[in-house]
């Protein structure tokens, strides 16, 4: 399966991913890294693999239309059959996702539907759930529709939230599981496993 990568951060769910590859776990390959910014640390990360990047930005276009059809021309260059959002912060043109429907998963550093949507990124996510008193939180991987973090589940994972736990310290946590479910999600979509049904997913 030929995957383009998203990405706008440092790029650990990148590496999660190219680590997932050679290790021969994820029987797929990453054809192209998408960028919103030139500096982002997934951009080194790419170039360090001779991965080919692209940087592209709503500032560069005039309309999310014109945007959405530079993204669909690289993603058709680059012969990409699959979008994975690893740390995207931006919202995915609509086209695009008519496009590539059902096929775009997103990483979401908390158990979805809960502290999710717009605004809900980075560390706000885990303030936001230490100051409610959960006791659990988690990584969720979904499907990416039109709306920020409302896609159908595919797979989800806790991690226990401690009395003395700082948003650091569960931001943190929440990665080591991020970089555990993400690959495999690809992993079952690559190896054809998942049935979605309307908004609901499995994996066989
Ligand atoms: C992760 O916490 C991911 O869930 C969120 O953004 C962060 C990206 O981290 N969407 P990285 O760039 O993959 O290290």
């Amino acid at each position: 399966m030929n995957i383009a990568v998203f990405a706008s951060g440092r790029g650990s769910n990148f590496q999660a991913i190219l680590d997932a590859i050679d290790a021969g776990i994820l029987p797929a390959r990453v054809v192209v890294l998408i960028s919103n910014k030139s500096e982002a640390g997934a951009v080194e990360i790419a170039r360090a693999r001779s991965i080919s990047t692209q940087h592209l930005s709503q500032k560069m276009f005039s309309s999310e239309e014109e945007l959405a059809d530079a993204m669909l021309e690289v993603l058709k260059k680059n012969h990409a059959e699959f979008i994975a959002l690893a740390g995207y912060l931006k919202k995915i043109p609509a086209h695009v996702i008519r496009q590539y429907r059902n096929r775009i998963i997103n990483i979401h550093p908390a158990l979805l539907p809960s502290f999710g949507g717009e605004g809900m990124y980075g560390h706000h996510v885990h303030e936001a759930v230490i100051a409610r008193g959960e006791k659990v939180s988690g990584a969720t991987v979904h499907l990416v529709d039109e709306e920020y973090d409302r896609g159908p589940m595919i797979l989800q994972k806790t991690v226990d939230v401690m009395p003395d736990e700082t948003p650091d310290s569960l931001a943190e946590k929440v990665l080591k599981v991020e970089h555990e479910i993400f690959p495999l999600a690809l992993k079952a979509f690559a190896e054809g496993r998942v049935k979605v049904e309307g908004t609901k997913v499995w994996i066989t």
